[in-house]
């Protein structure tokens, strides 16, 4: 048994990454279908904006989990329904706590906010934290992702939100310092906000603005601590024994390095066996088998596993069985 992919300290979460079309589906559902069948409770989350965990599983899913077989529950996130919500309670917030600052029009910045860059990523995070949050339900919780540059971004959004948070928190403490120093010259200002008396906050106890920000980062410390415990994350990236997905998982394994994400299975799904010589096939199966040479030499301290490419498409309960079986202990391939 690949024994990173069992849970340890509590829960055990896997992601599973990989160019679009290369087996990520298949893969991870596969390994879901393999844990529940050997008992452990597990939840399978499409996060792919392009859903088809509910083809490969032949269920219809939605975002609320499904049971699938014993111990095996599956959904796929509604992604425009997260950011929507996302948008909405940062709107909230900013209205709490900048009540007194009528002048901005925030009617306006959120539809702007709503097509900015990174705001899916910021939604993926947290919908990633929420499922995490209540991580103790589980076994182990098996991420179906969308394509890598995404996820990347999403894996990465923790370590930079964090110098972020720091950064903000520094520069309110000393905005909450002036305001002490000027309410000490100036004495206590009192402002008129639609009626009501409102005065400036000074301590950071106090400070909403403060209170967000520490939880905002302690949120998402939570995460970042849990996706680079390597005894409670795996990474499990899935490619084709082609030139251009082994160019992108290298490059992926790289900015997980950095990310201190722990990458630990390489599936290298759809390799073409042949019983025997299809001329028609030869320059092919060359390239295949360069592409594992490659392989063979580089990702040192990662367990690759090749899984062949068959007739028909994998997919429904019983196929998949037979795939997580051979994923979670087969023998290390190339
Ligand atoms: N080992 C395999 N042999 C044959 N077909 C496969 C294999 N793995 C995946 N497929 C098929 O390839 C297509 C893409 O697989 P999928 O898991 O949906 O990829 P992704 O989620 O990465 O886009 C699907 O039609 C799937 O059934
Ligand atoms: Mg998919």
């Amino acid at each position: 048994m690949r024994e990173y992919l069992l849970p340890k300290e509590g829960f055990r979460v896997l992601f599973v990454i990989g160019k679009g079309g290369v087996g990520k589906t298949t893969t991870s559902a596969s390994i879901a279908v393999g844990l529940a069948e050997r008992g452990y409770k597990t939840m399978i989350v499409s996060l792919d904006p392009a859903h088809n965990l509910g083809d490969v599983l032949m269920e219809k899913l939605n975002d609320k989990p499904k049971k699938i077989m014993d111990n095996l529950y599956a959904s796929e996130l509604d992604m425009e329904k997260l950011i929507k919500a996302y948008l909405k309670h940062l709107e909230k917030n900013l209205k709490n706590m900048y009540r007194y600052l009528t002048v901005i029009n925030l009617e306006k910045y959120f539809e702007v906010l709503s097509y900015s860059p990174g705001i899916e990523e910021y939604a993926t995070l947290e919908a990633i934290r929420e499922i995490l949050v209540k991580g103790e339900d589980w076994d182990v919780i098996v991420f179906d992702t969308p394509p890598t540059g995404l996820t990347l971004r999403v894996l990465a959004l923790p370590k930079i939100s964090l110098i972020w948070a720091d950064k903000l928190i520094d520069i309110r403490r000393k905005i909450l310092q002036r305001r002490r120093v000027i309410a000490k010259i100036n004495g206590e200002q009192e402002y008129d906000i639609d009626g009501e008396k409102f005065k400036l906050p000074k301590e950071e106890a106090e400070d909403p603005v403060m209170k967000e920000l520490i939880q905002y980062k302690e949120e998402v410390e939570f995460v970042e601590n849990v996706i680079t415990n390597p005894s409670k994350s795996s990474v499990v990236a899935v490619m084709n024994p082609e030139m251009l997905p082994l160019y992108e998982t290298r490059r992926a394994y790289e900015s997980l390095k950095k990310f201190n994400v722990p990458l630990r299975l390489l599936v290298v799904n759809k390799v073409i066996q042949l019983k025997e010589d299809i001329p028609e096939l030869r320059v092919k199966l060359e390239a295949q088998r360069k592409v594992l040479e490659e392989i063979g030499n580089e990702f040192h301290g990662i367990d690759v596993i090749t899984l062949p490419m068959f007739a028909e498409e994998p997919r429904g309960v019983e196929w998949l069985k037979r795939l997580g079986g051979m994923i979670l202990e087969g023998e290390r391939g190339s």
